[in-house]
């Protein structure tokens, strides 16, 4: 699949969403936090808003969903027609049975792991999920520092996926920039969420394909 971008609405404007999302047409995906003052200390939004905006984006969006009792309410959010669902593994008691029922819903379904969650214990599980989140900072706020400790989890996921011979994509989220994109490239991951690079930058667009051709340039 190659490298893509799935800027993350955040920090954009949330007021004018339609049009924040139209300035960012070289985006492959859009990716739109779901926090619920419980699993993380943030309030953001939820599936009315998420359908909204579906009908003004040209590209399908990415949804993250930072809340608990994920097995309950993630589904709910493929069947509204998000083209990825991404839930917590600290978040699911029952982690294959919620990926099946996304894939069930046309979704593709994702884990994510906070940073101090392993990647190991999940290894089974890998041919059940679409795409692995890491997380590169706790999560809960945009505009955070990017944290280099988590790098050797994505070496250790990509490393994974090949022993297993999945074709998982592996995400990365949380203080991507151009200062730090292409060492996440470079450990292996393929799909890449920037929130304040993209939506700070004069040119929103012009910071997603710079970012997308750092990617390219440091996974060759
Ligand atoms: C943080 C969210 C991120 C956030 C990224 O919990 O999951 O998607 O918007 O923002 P930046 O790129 O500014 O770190
Ligand atoms: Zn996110």
């Amino acid at each position: 699949m190659g490298i893509q971008i799935t800027p993350s609405i955040l920090n954009a404007d949330l007021s004018r969403l339609a049009d924040e999302v139209a300035r960012i047409p070289s985006a492959d995906w859009v990716h739109v936090d779901v926090m619920d003052n419980h699993f993380v200390p943030n309030l953001t939004l939820g599936l009315p808003v998420i359908e909204a905006l579906s009908k003004h984006a040209s590209q399908p969006i990415d949804v993250h969903l930072m809340i608990e009792d994920a097995d309950r309410w993630a589904p709910a959010y493929a069947e509204a027609g998000c083209g990825s669902v991404t839930f917590h593994a600290e978040a699911a008691t029952a982690p294959v049975r919620l990926a099946r029922e996304i894939r069930a819903q046309g979704a593709r379904a994702a884990m994510a792991l906070k940073p101090a969650t392993p990647i190991e214990p999940y290894e089974a599980l890998l041919p059940e999920l679409d795409m692995v989140l890491i997380m590169t900072v706790e999560p809960g706020f945009g505009g955070q520092k990017f944290l280099d400790l988590c790098l050797p989890k994505i070496r250790t996921a990509r490393e994974l996926m090949r022993k297993h011979g999945v074709e998982t994509w592996l995400q990365v989220d949380g203080g991507v920039s151009l200062e730090t994109i292409e060492r996440c490239a470079e450990a292996g991951a393929d799909v890449f969420v920037a929130g304040s690079a993209v939506f700070s930058a004069d040119d929103p667009d012009a910071m997603v394909r710079g970012l997308k051709a750092k990617a390219e340039a440091a996974s060759r």
